[in-house]
C-alpha cells in the first residue's frame, strides 16, 4: 500500500526518491508522484497515474535539480488512481506539499470547513485535506504572533510553524504518516506519524525518511524509527525529534541503530517469468535452511517467552498468515495439548474478549505492517501478557512492539500473493508446537518420527515442483471454470481455505474453502456441473469421510480435481482428476498439499492473462484497516 519518501541532504534527491520509489513497488500502488524545491523557489510537483517506469519517462531528461524533496506510491482509497488524486498534495497556494500514508476518518467534514473558508481541492482524497489544514493553522498562528510582535523573528517563525501543524493534527481522526516540505522553508522536512509507521536513515551527506527500511536502506545506513505522538524536524546535518502534544521544543535524545542482524536480504533479481514462481520455487530451500538442526536447535526462538508453558495461546493475524494460524492451532493442540484460539486480527480489536490469565500472543505477519494486526496486538498489549511476533521482516513495527519475535528468515517475498511465507510460518508453528510438547513431555515417540519426516518435505516440495508442468496442463483444462470449491478436513482444512484464497486472488475466479465436513450444510447447493471441487484427500484419520463427500458431489454432477497420494485407486475412481503428492505424517502433510495448489493457481491465472504477481485491488503491505 501507499508508500513514503523524504529526502534532504547535499545529494540530488530526486534519484534517491525514485530509487526509495523503485524499493516501495513491492507493496502494490497505483499512481506515484514526487515534488522537490525548484531554482526560483517554488514547489515542483511531478506525478502521474501508473508505475514508477511512468514517472521516469515523464521526467525524462529533465530531473528536477534539488537537495531536498518528498516522494510517494499511493494505493487508492479515496478517490480513484488519477493524477490528480496522485501524492503529494499541495496546501494553500502551492506553500506546502505534503505526502500521506493512513486514512483521515473525519475528511469530510473538515473539507466542508476548509471550502467554506475558501479553499479549492483539485484531488477526491483525504490527503489533500491534511495539506490545506496544515496551510491554514500556520497561516492563523503566524498572524497571531505577527499582530503580538510585529516581524517575526526566524526562532518565533519556526515556532508558530510547528504549533501550527500541531493544531491541524489535533483535528485529524485516523491513521497518518507524513512528510512535508514547505515552499519558504528550504532547510528542513516535518514527519509525523499516528498509527502508520515512518522509519528515518542517516545518510554519508545527509537523511532519508520512509515506510520502511528498504525504501531507504539503498543509501542509509543508521536508523530510527518515529514514535506515535511526534514530530521529526529533519535536516541535512540534524534530526530533531520534538513531542506532538507539548506546547515547546524541546527533543528528544535519538538512538541510531545499524541495519539488523536479520537484515531481510533484498535481492532484486528474477530468474523465473514472474515472482510468484520463483518464490514458489524457493520453498524447499527456506525449509532446508529452517529444519537445518532441528533436534535441539531452538537457540533462534525466544525462548525466555516460550519456556514458560503457556496456559493458552492466542494466535492472531489475517489472509494467508491467519491460514497459517489455523494450521497451528490444529498441530500445538494435537503435539503439545495446549489450547489454542486463532482469530482474524481485525475482529479481535473490536470486540469484547475475556481476559485469561496465562495467555501467550502469537501474532503471524509476514510484513509486520499490517494494520489490523498491529491494532489486535496492541489492544491485547493492555493486558500485560507475553506477546510474540512471527515475521519476516526484520525492523518492521510488528517486531518492534512484540516482546520477542521469530524470525521467517524467507527473504523479500516480492509477489502480492503470500506462497514462502505461508510454508515458513507453518514450519514455525510445527516446530513451536514440538518444543511445547517436548516440554509437556507428550508423546514423545510420536515427535521423533515427525522429526524425521520433517526432513523429508523439502524434497517432497522440489518432487511436486518438478511435476509442474502436468499441474500447469490440469490448470489449462480449468481456463473457463466459474466457480470452485476447496475442501479439505483436520490438518488440511487450512490448506483449503488458502488454496481458495491463492486462486481467487490471483486469478479472480470466485473459490470459497470449506471444511469437507460441512459441505452438507449449506455449499453443496452450489455443486453443478460448472462447479469444480478441488479436495484434499490425502491418507489420515479423515481420508474416508472425504472420499464419501466427494461420493455426494460426484452423484450430483459435480467436476472433482484432487490432491492425493500416488495408487489411491479409489481416489482415481471418484475424481476426475488427481495430482499426486508423496505421503507424509498426516500432521505436516499440509506443508507439501498446499504446492501444487500454489502452482495450480499461479498456472490458471497465467492462463487467464492475469497480472499474477501484481493482483489487480491488492497490496503486500496492507497499511489501512
Ligand atoms: C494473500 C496475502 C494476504 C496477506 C494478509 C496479511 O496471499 O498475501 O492475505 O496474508 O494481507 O499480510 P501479513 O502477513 O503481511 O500481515
Amino acid at each position: 500500500m501507499c508508500g513514503i519518501l523524504g529526502y534532504i541532504g547535499s545529494q540530488q534527491a530526486t534519484p534517491l526518491l525514485l530509487e526509495g520509489l523503485r524499493r516501495l513497488e513491492y507493496r502494490g500502488y497505483d499512481s506515484v508522484g514526487i515534488s522537490t524545491m525548484s531554482d526560483n523557489g517554488n514547489l515542483n510537483v511531478l506525478k502521474t497515474a501508473g508505475r514508477v517506469d511512468t514517472l521516469t519517462d515523464l521526467i525524462g531528461n529533465h530531473l528536477p535539480i534539488s537537495n531536498m524533496g518528498i516522494g510517494h506510491s499511493r494505493w487508492a482509497t479515496h478517490g480513484p488512481a488519477t493524477r490528480d488524486n496522485a501524492h503529494p498534495h499541495v496546501g494553500g497556494n502551492c506553500d506546502l506539499a505534503l505526502v500521506h500514508n493512513g486514512v483521515i476518518e473525519n475528511h469530510d467534514e473538515l473539507r466542508t470547513r476548509l471550502e467554506s473558508l475558501g479553499f479549492y481541492f483539485k484531488s477526491g482524497t483525504d490527503s489533500e485535506v491534511i495539506a490545506h489544514l496544515i496551510h491554514w493553522h500556520i497561516t492563523q498562528r503566524t498572524k497571531l504572533q505577527s499582530n503580538a510582535c510585529g516581524e517575526l523573528q526566524e526562532q518565533d517563525e519556526f515556532r508558530s510553524r510547528i504549533q501550527g501543524v500541531r493544531r491541524a493534527l489535533k483535528e485529524l481522526r485516523g491513521s497518518y504518516a507524513l512528510v512535508i516540505m514547505f515552499r519558504d522553508q528550504p532547510d528542513y522536512l516535518l514527519a509525523v506519524c499516528n498509527g502508520s509507521p515512518l522509519i528515518i536513515g542517516t545518510t554519508d551527506d545527509g537523511h532519508l525518511i520512509g515506510s520502511d527500511k528498504h525504501a531507504i536502506s539503498h543509501s542509509a545506513h543508521q536508523f530510527t524509527r518515529l514514535e506515535d505522538q511526534e514530530l521529526a524536524v529533519i535536516r541535512s546535518d540534524s534530526v530533531q525529534i520534538l513531542q506532538k502534544t507539548n506546547p515547546g521544543l524541546a527533543s528528544r535524545e535519538i538512538l541510531w541503530k545499524e541495519e539488523d542482524t536479520h537484515s531481510l536480504s533484498f535481492d532484486d533479481s528474477c530468474t523465473y517469468s514472474h515472482r510468484t514462481l520463483q518464490e514458489i520455487h524457493e520453498q524447499p530451500l527456506t525449509l532446508k535452511h529452517m529444519l537445518s538442526n532441528i533436534e535441539d536447535d531452538f537457540h533462534s526462538f525466544p525462548i525466555e517467552f516460550l519456556n514458560n508453558l503457556p496456559k493458552r495461546i492466542l494466535i492472531l493475524a489475517c489472509g494467508t498468515s491467519y491460514h497459517a494460524g489455523l494450521f497451528g492451532k490444529y498441530i500445538i493442540e494435537a503435539i503439545s495439548g495446549i489450547p489454542v484460539e486463532v482469530e482474524y486480527a481485525s475482529e479481535f480489536r473490536y470486540r469484547e474478549s475475556p481476559y485469561q490469565e496465562g495467555t501467550l500472543l502469537l501474532t503471524i505477519s509476514q510484513s509486520g505492517e499490517t494494520a489490523d494486526t498491529l491494532g489486535a496486538l496492541r489492544e491485547f498489549k493492555q493486558r500485560k501478557q507475553p506477546t510474540v511476533a512471527i515475521c519476516n521482516v526484520p525492523g518492521s513495527t510488528l517486531t518492534e512492539e512484540s516482546d520477542a519475535t521469530i524470525f521467517l528468515n524467507v527473504g523479500l517475498e516480492n509477489g502480492v500473493a503470500a506462497t514462502k511465507s505461508y510454508t515458513a510460518d507453518c514450519a514455525i508453528l510445527s516446530r513451536l508446537a514440538m518444543l511445547w510438547g517436548y516440554q509437556k513431555d507428550v508423546n514423545v515417540s510420536r515427535l521423533s518420527l515427525l522429526i524425521n519426516d520433517f526432513h523429508t518435505i523439502p524434497q517432497m516440495i522440489s518432487n511436486v515442483l518438478d511435476a509442474k508442468e502436468s499441474i500447469k496442463n490440469v490448470a489449462h483444462t480449468y481456463e473457463d471454470a466459474k466457480r470452485f470449491l476447496f475442501i479439505g478436513r483436520g490438518f488440511d482444512y487450512p490448506t483449503a481455505l488458502e488454496g481458495a484464497l491463492k486462486l481467487k486472488e490471483l486469478s479472480y475466479i470466485s473459490a470459497e474453502g470449506y471444511a469437507a465436513g460441512e459441505l452438507k450444510h449449506g455449499p453443496l447447493a452450489l455443486v453443478d456441473d460448472q462447479t469444480i471441487t478441488v479436495a484434499l484427500a490425502t491418507p489420515g484419520r479423515t481420508y474416508e469421510k472425504v472420499l464419501s463427500n466427494l461420493e455426494e458431489i460426484r452423484c450430483r454432477g459435480g467436476q472433482i480435481l484432487a490432491i492425493g497420494v500416488e495408487d489411491d485407486q479409489r481416489l482415481k475412481r471418484v475424481a476426475n482428476n488427481v495430482i499426486y503428492v508423496q505421503k507424509v505424517d498426516e500432521f505436516l502433510q499440509p506443508l507439501v498439499n498446499i504446492i501444487p495448489l500454489q502452482l495450480f493457481a499461479f498456472y490458471l491465472a497465467l492462463a487467464r492473462g492475469c497480472d499474477v504477481d501484481r493482483p489487480r485491488n491488492l497490496a503486500k503491505s496492507v497499511t489501512v484497516e
